[in-house]
């Protein structure tokens, strides 16, 4: 079946959930924070994603940015900076306002261009992803955002690869599912989209019982992965 429709996953593979802590630490007087920052921007993330699959498995959904708190939290305990609340919230106003990566705009519009489907399916609350995409400018070329919030359960769990049918009324195989999490991918091609990895930092596939059809460094392959 040809692809009619292209949705991606939002943190880490449109926006640059490393951009927060990168920035903040370019900030004058935060040396110390400059010191340990890729540490603490590592530990947020994988906490997230933790809290998200625990949260997911037990049955005791939060939202995502209560999550996102969460996990910030745990990784500035764990590097001694939990004493700086003004850092906390510098670095959750500027997780807010993420940077899209570069090649993400034009991406997009040539998905657009070529008649496709285009849209977010994200762990994200409505109102971060609100915050995001207005941030980077890209509501244009997005047809929908899709938010786990309206099956409160987040991925991967099946129900909510199941927005997509719902709201493109497309079939699995017509779907391009586009992340930068390896869990994330593999999980959506067992789900039965063909599903594109993007492998940013190089990491090892994982292990899981389906693998993603394609492998990418970046987003510029997509329109040619789509057809369009
Ligand atoms: C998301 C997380 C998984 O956007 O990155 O859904």
């Amino acid at each position: 079946m040809p692809i009619t429709t292209c949705i991606f996953d939002a943190y880490g593979t449109l926006f640059d959930v490393g951009a927060a802590a990168r920035n903040a630490a370019a900030e004058p007087g935060r040396e110390a924070f400059a010191r340990d920052w890729p540490q603490i921007a590592n530990d947020w993330r994988l906490k997230q994603l933790q809290y998200t699959w625990l949260r997911a498995i037990t049955g005791n959904h939060a939202d995502f940015w209560d999550v996102t708190q969460d996990g910030l939290d745990w990784a500035l305990e764990a590097s001694g900076h939990s004493g700086d609340p003004e850092l906390r919230e510098r670095l959750l106003q500027l997780y807010w306002e993420l940077e899209a990566y570069p090649e993400v705009p034009a991406m997009l519009s040539a998905l657009k261009a070529g008649g496709m489907n285009t849209a977010i399916l994200s762990n994200g609350s409505p109102a971060m992803l609100d915050g995001a995409v207005q941030s980077a400018g890209i509501g244009d070329v997005l047809d929908d955002v899709l938010s786990v919030e309206s099956v409160g359960i987040f991925k991967p769990a099946s129900v909510v690869y199941d927005l997509v049918e719902s709201r493109f009324g497309c079939a699995r195989n017509e779907v391009l599912f586009v992340s930068s999490n390896g869990w994330d991918a593999g999980c959506a091609a067992g789900y039965g989209f063909t599903t594109a990895w993007v492998n940013r930092g190089g990491d090892p596939v994982d292990r899981l019982p389906a693998k993603p059809d394609h492998f990418l460094e970046d987003l510029t392959g997509i329109p040619g992965l789509a057809g369009v």
